[in-house]
């Protein structure tokens, strides 16, 4: 039976759609049957993310509205065969989606599968309550930043209404250099902030940006693991910026 995990934020833009993108992909190769499941139904970006937009024959509202079965929308990604993708709406964006049809068809998915990620919208709005309603664990992203942060802090709340096996928590974006320089808090701070386990930690860097699925960070490998494993070890950021080279590495990136 799939763990059934929403990835979600309070602050917009922090990372959901690339951690949940390449986490699934990183677990598909290890072997998992994967399902990654947009629930931003209107903005539709996981097909983009993971590259699939022009495989899609069927998505989840035509799940919903009966047009098809549920693996029928089940798009398998071409580099990871054990990776699904389930597309949002992308011919009827307004549509109305019940959380109850939602949780249905990931519910019919659930015991084909190892993991469910579901990609929450941006907001706290119907989307948000649909995504979280439909998952036993969440997944909270947040960057170091003070605004995202607070807002992390509002949505752990909400989600402490909802019934679940286990928040955790990931802050994605994490400078090396500002950590060993002591302008950002240590995710270790926002762990106790948030009061919430931590999970991950993703540095801020260009390969997890351009989110190549071919060339998974080990930050997002080692996240991986921990829901393999139970364990909670964490990429350290800052090793890069240790030693002469490092020096060297931290005084170039305050010069830019
Ligand atoms: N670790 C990272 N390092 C650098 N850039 C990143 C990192 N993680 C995400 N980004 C970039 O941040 C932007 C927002 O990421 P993403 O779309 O995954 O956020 P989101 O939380 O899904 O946004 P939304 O709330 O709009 O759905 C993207 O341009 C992405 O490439
Ligand atoms: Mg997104």
């Amino acid at each position: 039976m799939a763990r059934k995990i929403v990835v979600t934020s309070g602050k917009g833009g922090v990372g959901k759609t690339t951690v949940a993108a390449s986490l699934s992909a990183y677990l598909a190769r290890k072997g998992q049957r994967v399902v990654l499941c947009d629930a931003d139904l209107g903005l539709n970006n996981i097909d983009v993310a993971t590259g699939v937009e022009s495989l899609i024959t069927y998505d989840i509202v035509d799940v919903i509205e009966g047009r098809c079965r549920a693996v029928q929308a089940l798009v398998q990604h071409p580099d990871f065969p054990n990776l699904y993708v389930l597309t949002s709406s992308h011919s009827a964006p307004e549509r109305y989606v019940s959380p109850q049809a939602f949780k249905l068809v990931l519910d019919t998915l659930a015991p084909k599968f190892d993991f469910i990620f579901i990609d929450c919208p941006a907001g706290i709005e119907d989307g948000f309550h649909r995504a979280v309603a439909s998952a036993n664990e969440a997944m909270v992203i947040t960057t170091p930043q003070v605004s995202a942060i607070r807002d992390a802090d509002k949505v752990i709340t909400l989600l402490k209404s909802y019934d679940f096996s286990a928040i955790s928590l990931l802050v994605n974006r994490v400078r090396g250099d500002l950590l060993f320089s002591g302008d950002c808090l240590m995710p270790q701070e926002i762990e106790k902030l948030l009061k919430t386990p931590l999970i991950g930690v993703i540095p801020e860097e260009y390969s997890v940006a351009t989110g190549a699925l071919s060339d998974i960070h080990t930050a997002v490998k080692t996240v991986g693991n921990n829901l393999l494993t139970g364990k909670k070890k964490l990429y350290d950021t800052t090793r890069k910026y240790a030693g002469f080279f490092g020096g060297l590495r931290r005084m170039l990136k305050r010069n830019l």
